[in-house]
């Protein structure tokens, strides 16, 4: 009896936790400042990009892959293999999506270039092809799932340009999107040609 006593008494003490307010994406969002930091503009030595002002449905469905595993997982993603184990920190749907909420409705940080060598007038050309998905100003396009590239750094784009072109992002079959994006990262010749497309999209942010 002394033991089912224990036990009652126990599972009341965690009981009152998990009937208590469900954090608000505020809350939730103070996991995430430690790399992606306060405004959510991002720390290159975390390797975490700026996601303040990103799409909802884009952070969303962000969160939702490295949740289930199907983006980050992949042993090459350093920087992945780091934001998998966060978004596993996120109790359920409602927590997921209210952090997301919160993340859009940051200001975007309009990230600085960063990187050097990127010929924007080259890039001018090279991204007419990216204009179909992302939009003539990079501001992304919800019913494509091609997120804006306006809202974060230049350093991430280039990363994720070549892991796309390297298969460790959108070359898992579970990844639908992710495998729109890749043959497209498949037709930039170079890494030249990545700076260069990249230079072109950091001249339209705001
Ligand atoms: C331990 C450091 C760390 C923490 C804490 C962290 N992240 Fe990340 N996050 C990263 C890294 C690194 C990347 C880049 C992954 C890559 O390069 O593919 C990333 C990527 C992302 C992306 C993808 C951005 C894009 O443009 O595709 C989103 C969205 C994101 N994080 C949201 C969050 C949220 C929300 C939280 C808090 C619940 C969080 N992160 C906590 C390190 C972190
Ligand atoms: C066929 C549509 C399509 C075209 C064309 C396209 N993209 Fe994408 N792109 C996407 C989709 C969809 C995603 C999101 C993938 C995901 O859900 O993980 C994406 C993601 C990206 C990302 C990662 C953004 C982030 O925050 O992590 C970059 C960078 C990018 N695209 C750059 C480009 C460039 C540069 C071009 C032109 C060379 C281009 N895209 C052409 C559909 C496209």
């Amino acid at each position: 009896m002394k033991g089912l006593a224990t036990a009652v008494v126990f599972m009341a003490l965690i009981a009152v936790p998990a009937a208590a307010a469900d954090p608000d994406g505020e809350e939730l969002f103070e996991l995430c400042v430690q790399c992606h930091g306060s405004a959510g503009q991002g720390s290159f030595l975390a390797l975490a990009p700026a996601i303040a002002g990103l799409e909802e449905w884009y952070v969303v469905a962000q969160l939702e892959k490295f949740r289930s595993g199907v983006r980050g997982l992949h042993p090459d993603d350093l920087a992945g293999l780091r934001m998998y184990p966060m978004s596993k920190v996120l109790r359920d749907d409602a927590q997921l999506e209210a952090v997301a909420a919160y993340v859009a409705s940051l200001p975007s940080q309009d990230p600085a270039p960063t990187l050097e060598g990127g010929d924007a007038a080259r890039g001018q050309a090279l991204y007419a092809p990216c204009a179909a998905c992302h939009g003539a100003d990079a501001q992304g396009l919800e019913p494509l799932a091609a997120p804006s590239l306006t809202d974060t750094d230049d350093w991430y784009q280039l990363e994720q340009l070549r892991h796309f072109r390297d298969g460790i992002r959108g070359a898992n079959p579970a990844d639908a999107t992710g495998m729109r994006m890749r043959p497209m990262a498949l037709i930039l010749a170079n890494d030249q040609a990545m700076k260069d497309v990249i230079a072109y999209v950091m001249t339209l942010q705001n």
